[in-house]
């Protein structure tokens, strides 16, 4: 089944990414899709505040993760927009650990993604709005966007 959620602001997104923290486990892993500026990176921003993350959050695009593990659980922000087949960067030594890896662009690497993991389309509707699509796969994913959504 999928959910649907409709933004109508910059708080609206930070604030579904908050509650989707609140119902986080080890391991938990969150795959971002979606147009340049449909809200990716808001999200992680809003998900990272509630786990008590005070750096300021910024897509990795240079350096494909970055590792944020001053909060309630390690935070693994990943950008694999500009990863390629040839480059040897282990994502799955990330999916494997006790933290949680919330990937942009995610789609672009899709082979390489565990079975089990919450997948979010971002789509641009005007200045304003978003519409997330969310796809879980596996049970606990299931039963978070039913806590949530
Ligand atoms: N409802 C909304 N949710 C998230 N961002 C929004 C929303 N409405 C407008 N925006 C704006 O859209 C942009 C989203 O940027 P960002 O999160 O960096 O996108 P992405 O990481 O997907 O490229 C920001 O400039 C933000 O202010
Ligand atoms: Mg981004």
């Amino acid at each position: 089944m999928n959910y649907k959620y409709t933004s109508k602001s910059v708080d609206d997104t930070l604030e579904l990414a908050q509650n989707i923290e609140s119902e986080k486990f080890p391991g938990m892993v969150i795959c971002l899709n979606g147009d340049l500026g449909s809200g990716k990176t808001v999200f992680v921003k809003g998900f990272a505040q509630a786990l008590g993350i005070e750096d300021n959050i910024t897509s990795p695009t240079f350096t494909i993760v970055k590792e944020y593990v001053n909060g309630e659980a390690p935070l693994y922000h990943m950008d694999v927009y500009r990863l390629d087949d040839n480059q040897e960067f282990g994502v799955e030594d990330y999916f494997n650990k006790d933290g949680i890896c919330i990937l942009e662009w995610a789609d672009l690497i899709e082979d390489r993604l565990p079975k089990e993991r919450l997948d979010i389309a971002f789509k641009i509707i005007d200045e304003n709005t978003r519409v997330l699509v969310f796809k879980p796969h596996g049970m606990q994913y299931e039963e978070l966007c039913d806590a949530v959504l």
